[in-house]
């Protein structure tokens, strides 16, 4: 069985599929589906590591992460994240972010696998289409930011959400720093690029303008953009790094999740 369920607004899609037996049509599908949807996800999927990373590959280069710790000597890639109940201080990304846009090229998708967690409705992942918040941008913005760089740091805002992640590794990152365009296409349909979590200024000097950056960051986040993404054991969702923002939601509880970045 193969069938495409769309959310509103086509943000975001529910997939019905194995990913284990899946056909050369069907990851055609999958993704096509990832470049129009922002966001796929799969529910009951009984992956190990091995058929989790055999997943992934068919959809690019893995990455690596190195802010976080590999699950193993066998699946590096695999990265985990964790929350356990009696932690304290955020959860890792509770704030609208690109991950790893701190660097020359950030992966191109991200993946969880989810192994634990809290009750259904605790925990969402929140996903926020950037094409939509594109096309919703008055002219005169769309052509502002088209000229504009913005500079981000991996010691952005966002940052203190990794503090804790950072330390199991037992040593601390140096600070990456990277700049890129603020709009950007893919396949040619434009899309804002933009991280609030790690955002430090716009262009080379670090300039700052905070009534556009304030306007930007409010616009890129409107509730119309937005999907809300309840998690249930073993399942796999999937993303566009660069034209969907994500966050995590605040929770209390235990929660395992795997991690795989796409380049
Ligand atoms: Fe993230």
């Amino acid at each position: 069985m193969f069938k495409i369920i769309p959310g509103k607004k086509d943000i975001g899609a529910q997939i019905y599929c194995n990913l284990k037996k899946i056909k050369k049509n069907d990851l055609k599908k999958i993704k096509s589906a990832l470049q129009k949807y922002g966001m796929l996800y799969f529910r009951k999927q009984n992956l190990n590591s091995k058929t989790y990373i055999e997943f992934g590959k068919k959809l690019g280069q893995l990455a690596n992460y190195p802010r976080l710790r590999g699950l193993n000597k066998k699946y590096p890639k695999i990265t985990v994240v964790q929350r356990k109940a009696t932690d304290k201080g955020p959860s890792f990304g509770e704030q609208f972010h690109t991950d790893s846009i701190y660097t020359k090229k950030p992966p191109k998708f991200t993946m969880l696998l989810s192994k634990l967690v809290p009750k259904k409705g605790n925990a969402n992942t929140e996903f926020c289409s950037q094409y939509l918040a594109y096309k919703a941008l008055p002219r005169f913005i769309k052509n502002k930011l088209k000229k504009y760089k913005g500079n981000y740091s991996s010691e952005g805002p966002i940052s203190i959400t990794t503090m804790e992640r950072v330390k199991e590794k037992g040593k601390i990152n140096k600070e990456l720093k990277s700049r890129h365009n603020i709009i950007r296409k893919i396949n040619s349909q434009h899309t804002i690029f933009c991280s609030p979590g790690h955002f430090v200024g716009f262009n080379f000097n670090l300039f700052r303008e905070k009534k556009l950056e304030k306007y930007l960051f409010n616009h890129q986040i409107k509730k119309k953009f937005q999907y809300s993404l309840s998690w249930e054991k073993n399942q796999l969702a999937i993303w566009d790094n660069r034209s969907m923002l994500h966050q995590a939601t605040p929770f209390k509880g235990n929660r395992i999740m795997h991690r795989i970045t796409i380049n």
